[in-house]
C-alpha cells in the first residue's frame, strides 16, 4: 500500500483550543491502547492511522505499556509513521506517557524521575521520534513527593524531548496541586486525560471546574466507555469484541442485565436524532464547552469514520437531555 493523505483533511474535523494554550487540538482523537500491538493485525491498525489521518485526525495517543506485549503500540505507530506519514510529522501531535506498569523492578512503574525519564528515552526509541508533543504523567503516586513527578515532565520538556506537559487520571486536588508546581518551575500542565462518559461522570462534580479554572485543556478517554456505549452489546457478546477478547480490558461481566437496560434505552433516544449510540455518546461529552477532545479507540475502520461523523450533530434539545439524564439515573 502507497499512502497518499486526502487533500481534503481538513475540511470537516472541528480543532479546539487545549485550554488557555496556543494549541489546537481536534474535537475527536484516536488511541492506540487496544488494537495496535504486536498480537493485532498490524495492516488493519495502519488503515485506521491513515484513515483517521485523512479525516483530520491529528491527534494520536499512546502510552509506554500500550499493546499486547506492552510498547507493541508504540513500535507499531513508529512503523506506521515511517511507511506513511513521516512527511507529516509537523501536522501531528504525538502523546505518551509513564507511570503504569513497563518493566521489571523499582524503576519499571509509577512516578519517580527516574521512570518518567528512563521511559520517555525508551518510547522516543520505539516511535522513532526526537520527540513526543505531549508527555504525560498516567497516573498519581502517593508515594513519590509530586514535585519529583512534575520536575521530571518538566526536564523532559527542557530536554527537548516533549512539547507540553500533561497528567492523567489525578484528582481535583491532585491537579491543582500539580499545575501549581509546574508554574513554580516555570512551566504549565497543559492537558488533562481522564475517563469520561455517559456510564462514569466523576469529572462533572469538580475536575472540569478546575481545568477551565486553571486553563488545563481536556481529553476525555473511553467516551464509549470501552465499546458498551454501542449498539454492539445488545444482542449479545459478539466473538471479536473487547468484551469477549481474553486480554481485553472490558470484562464480560461489566456487560449487565441493568446496563444493557440504559443502552437498549439510549440507543431509542439515537436513533430518534438519526445517529447510532455511539456518535450520540461521543456528542453528549462534547457538548460540554470545557471538554477539548473526545479519545476514541476502534478495531476497524468503520468504526473510526462512524465516530468522527458524531460531529455532524453535536447539538441537543432539552427535552433529549432531560430524556438521557433520567435513563442514567435510573438504577
Ligand atoms: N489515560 C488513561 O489511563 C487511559 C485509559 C484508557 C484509555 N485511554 C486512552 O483512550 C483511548 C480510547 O479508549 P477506549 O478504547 O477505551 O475508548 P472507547 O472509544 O470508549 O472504546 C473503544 C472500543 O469501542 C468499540 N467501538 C468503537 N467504536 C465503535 C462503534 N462505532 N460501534 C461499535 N463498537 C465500537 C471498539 O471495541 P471492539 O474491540 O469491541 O470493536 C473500540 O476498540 C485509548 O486508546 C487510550 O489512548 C487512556
Amino acid at each position: 500500500m502507497r499512502y497518499k493523505p486526502a487533500y481534503t483533511r481538513y475540511e470537516k474535523m472541528k480543532y479546539n483550543r487545549c485550554g488557555r494554550s496556543g494549541l489546537m487540538l481536534p474535537a475527536v482523537a484516536l488511541g492506540l491502547w487496544h488494537n495496535f500491538g504486536g498480537v493485532d493485525k498490524f495492516e488493519i491498525s495502519r488503515v485506521m492511522v491513515c484513515r483517521a489521518f485523512d479525516l483530520g485526525i491529528t491527534h494520536f495517543d499512546l502510552a509506554n505499556n500500550y499493546g499486547l506485549p506492552a510498547g507493541s503500540a508504540e513500535y507499531n505507530f513508529g512503523k506506521i509513521l515511517k511507511l506513511d506519514l513521516a512527511k507529516h510529522r509537523d501536522e501531528m501531535i504525538i502523546s505518551t506517557k509513564a507511570g503504569y506498569l513497563m518493566w521489571p523492578g523499582p524503576y519499571g512503574e509509577w512516578g519517580s524521575r527516574k521512570h518518567l525519564l528512563a521511559s520517555i528515552d525508551q518510547s522516543l526509541k520505539r516511535l522513532g521520534l526526537d520527540y513526543v508533543d505531549i508527555f504525560y504523567s498516567h497516573r498519581f503516586d502517593l508515594n513519590t513527593p509530586l514535585d519529583e513527578t512534575m520536575s521530571a515532565l518538566d526536564t523532559a520538556v527542557k530536554q527537548g524531548k516533549a512539547l507540553y506537559t500533561g497528567i492523567s487520571n489525578y484528582g481535583p486536588d491532585q491537579t491543582i496541586e500539580a499545575a501549581k508546581i509546574l508554574r513554580q518551575l516555570g512551566s504549565s500542565c497543559r492537558v488533562h486525560q481522564p475517563n469520561y462518559s455517559m456510564l462514569d461522570r466523576w469529572v462533572e462534580k469538580d475536575l472540569l471546574d478546575i481545568l477551565e479554572k486553571e486553563g488545563i485543556g481536556c481529553i476525555c478517554f473511553s467516551p464509549l466507555a470501552q465499546g458498551l456505549l454501542t449498539d454492539k452489546y445488545l444482542k449479545g457478546i459478539p466473538r471479536n469484541s473487547r468484551a469477549a477478547k481474553p486480554y481485553g480490558f472490558l470484562k464480560r461481566e461489566q456487560v449487565t442485565e441493568q446496563v444493557l437496560k440504559k443502552i437498549g434505552a439510549l440507543n431509542t433516544i439515537a436513533h430518534k436524532r438519526g445517529q447510532t449510540l455511539a456518535q450520540m455518546a461521543i456528542a453528549w461529552v462534547l457538548q460540554d464547552k470545557r471538554i477539548t477532545t473526545v479519545l476514541i479507540g476502534a478495531s476497524r475502520v468503520e468504526q473510526v469514520e462512524q465516530n468522527i461523523s458524531a460531529l455532524n450533530n453535536l447539538q441537543f434539545i432539552a427535552e433529549e437531555l432531560e430524556q438521557i439524564e433520567k435513563i442514567l439515573n435510573n438504577d
